[in-house]
């Protein structure tokens, strides 16, 4: 399909360097170029433009967004800035347009951007799942690969992985991937990124197109490159490029995985039945998640290697915890090691298995969440 694309740009300079990008691009044709945001919507509509390029750096732009989208409902408005705010990125969203590039962009970050943002826009709200463990080893990267799998393909919305389990991160080994950039360079560019460069950070896993993973870090060392604030600035910005961002933490309390909870919509805690002190360690780890107003209903606990793995077992850990166990997974290492070790996930395992049943309720029940609001 060929792009017939208005540009509005206040400022000449840019407007010139702009429209060279643009011109360059076999398939686009630059119809028309204004520096007044009025001109363009008095004169655009003879060109009838499949696409729009609206520079937001002239404040009063914004509160035009819908009558751009009323005046040219063929086409895609897609908003240009010099630099990223979360808070206009929702608020753009909101008043219907799809997306947002930083300018000046090169012809390569211009494409990926129209292809991200073309046809199904920016998460105007995400869901971000945050996955917790009061200790290592309890099946919590199994449950994130495979939930994100199913959310992919039941929602066939996009999935983002972000991978912040900082010392350790594992999911590239689950997906068998090997990634050239992880969490360490985002997190060290972020401040020059907006969602479309954010999004080549992540990677594609084959064959599942709206499923992409920001891996971790290459050596343990790495992890005391990241600091809080651009960490939470790549997670604000995953969260206008996926419907649903599921955060692998490090097992334990520390200022990663709690910003990484403060940000989320939902907070799994998950530990596996092992030695028998797990229900007093979740219950103790449950307590710090008190403080929250909306506690009961955004603290979600799941049991991993749970035998028999059976509602009644599930309403009996409710039981003892005093608080609904929201998912129980049962035991079995060798459909998730397999699975894992070929880079499939056990969720994809056709025969149904109560792993995969239990799993995919899960994704339902997240996707049915997000309807909702
Ligand atoms: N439901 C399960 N039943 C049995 N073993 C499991 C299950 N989930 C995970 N495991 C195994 O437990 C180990 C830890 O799993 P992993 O998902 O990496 O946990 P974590 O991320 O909490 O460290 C792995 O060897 C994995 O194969
Ligand atoms: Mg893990």
């Amino acid at each position: 399909m060929d792009y017939r694309v208005i540009l509005i740009e206040n400022n000449r300079v840019m407007l010139e360097r702009l429209s060279s990008v643009v011109r360059g691009i076999d398939g686009y044709e630059l119809d028309a170029r204004y520096q007044q945001a009025g001109d363009a919507l008095g004169q655009g509509k003879m060109f009838q433009p499949n696409l729009i390029l609206l520079d937001i750096d002239v404040p009063q732009n914004l509160a035009l967004i819908p009558e751009f989208t009323d005046a040219f409902p063929g086409a895609a408005l897609l908003c240009l800035s010099s630099n990223w705010n979360a808070n206009n990125a929702a608020q753009i969203v909101k008043a219907g347009a799809k997306g947002y590039l930083l300018k000046p962009f090169t012809a390569q970050e211009f494409i990926e951007a129209v292809h991200t943002f073309g046809r199904s826009g920016m998460a105007a709200s995400s869901e971000t799942l945050a996955f917790f463990s009061p200790k290592g080893k309890s099946g919590k990267t199994t449950l994130v690969a495979n939930l994100a799998l199913s959310l992919a393909r039941k929602s066939g919305e996009g999935v983002g992985i972000i991978d912040a389990d900082l010392q350790f991160g594992d999911m590239a080994v689950f997906f068998n991937l090997s990634p050239q950039s992880t969490i360490v360079e985002a997190v060290r560019d972020i401040e020059f990124l907006s969602p479309i460069t954010l999004n080549s950070y992540f990677l594609e896993v084959p064959e599942v197109d709206n499923l992409r993973i920001l891996c971790g870090t290459k050596k343990p060392d790495y992890a005391e490159l990241v600091d809080i604030e651009p960490f939470e600035e790549v997670v604000r910005m995953a969260q206008s490029l996926f419907r649903y961002v599921l955060i692998d933490l490090p097992p334990g309390f520390n200022p990663v995985s709690i910003s990484a909870a403060e940000l989320s919509t939902q907070t799994y805690l998950v530990a596996m039945i092992g030695g028998g002190f797990e229900i007093q360690h979740m219950r103790r780890a449950m307590e710090i998640f008190k403080a929250w107003p909306d506690y009961g209903k955004r603290v979600k606990p799941v049991f991993t290697r749970v035998e028999p793995c059976t509602d009644e077992q599930r309403q009996w850990l409710s039981r003892e915890m005093d608080f609904p166990v929201d998912a129980i997974l049962p035991n079995e290492y060798l459909l998730v090691s397999a699975a894992a070790n070929n880079g499939r996930m056990a969720v994809d395992n056709r025969s149904g298995t109560v792993f995969a049943d239990n799993i995919n309720r899960l994704a339902d029940e997240i996707i049915g969440r997000r309807k909702m609001r």
